[in-house]
């Protein structure tokens, strides 16, 4: 398995101080900064876009995760990776072309990630692995922070484990992941954490204490066992 890679989620911080926030969570130990970007259309919320990210990019050296919950994706592609992003993950489910969007992440230069819902079936992504970096099992139904992770996605996150066996390909949990649930997430096979509210509800102050909380759960989970 990869090392643990935690995510914090700036959905969660203080949108009126995103920069600092950014820096804060940089310096309290995370190991990427994940953006969601949503569009009020694939998801039920509205957040940001490019200008965002690039405003941020100045802000921090660490690895921009953008997890785009937008349909379509494939014309905005190439704005985010100019704006900073590293990494670009699309969902799956958000247009009949998923293949065709993940060959132009790559063609941009960008780490490609491919998304899928709680409801969607771990095959879905079988057929697009030569061409992914990441694959984001969803822990929530996405469109907002806060919200309970789903123990039922712990199966996918298996399957995806079993099928990308021997491959380079990182895989994600978003929602609902905190020091607690993240160990089950880990035991299935996750290596890479997203978190949003399990960082930011404490405050500035509690940052590195609660990345660290959430990268020890990880690291003392391991194996194939699904309990939570
Ligand atoms: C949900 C987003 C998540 C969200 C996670 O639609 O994709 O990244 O910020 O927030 P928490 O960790 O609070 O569930
Ligand atoms: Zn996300």
């Amino acid at each position: 398995m990869l090392p643990p890679v935690i995510a914090p989620s700036i959905l969660s911080a203080d949108f009126a101080r995103l920069a600092e926030e950014t820096r804060a969570v940089d310096a309290a130990g995370a190991d990427w900064i994940h953006l969601d970007v949503m569009d009020g259309h694939f998801v039920p919320n509205i957040t940001f876009g490019p200008p965002v990210v690039k405003a941020l990019r100045p802000h921090t050296d660490k690895f921009f995760d953008v997890h785009l919950m937008i349909a379509p994706a494939d014309p905005y592609l190439a704005a985010f990776a100019e704006a900073g992003a590293d990494g670009i993950t699309v969902h799956a489910e958000a247009g009949p072309h998923i293949h065709r969007s993940l060959q132009t992440i790559r063609d941009l230069g960008k780490r490609a990630g491919v998304a899928i819902n709680p409801g969607t079936p771990a095959a879905l992504v079988e057929p697009v692995l030569d061409i992914v970096d990441l694959v984001l099992v969803m822990t929530v139904n996405p469109g907002f922070g806060g919200q309970k992770f789903l123990k039922s996605s712990m199966e996918t996150v298996a399957r995806v484990r079993a099928m990308v066996a021997g491959r380079d390909i990182r895989i994600q949990v978003d929602g609902g992941v905190d020091a607690e649930t993240v160990k089950a997430a880990s035991r299935a096979g996750a290596d890479t954490f997203v978190a949003g509210s399990a960082v930011f509800s404490g405050g500035p102050d509690a940052y590195a204490e609660r990345i660290a909380a959430i990268r020890a759960g990880a690291e003392g989970a391991s194996g194939r066992d699904l309990s939570c």
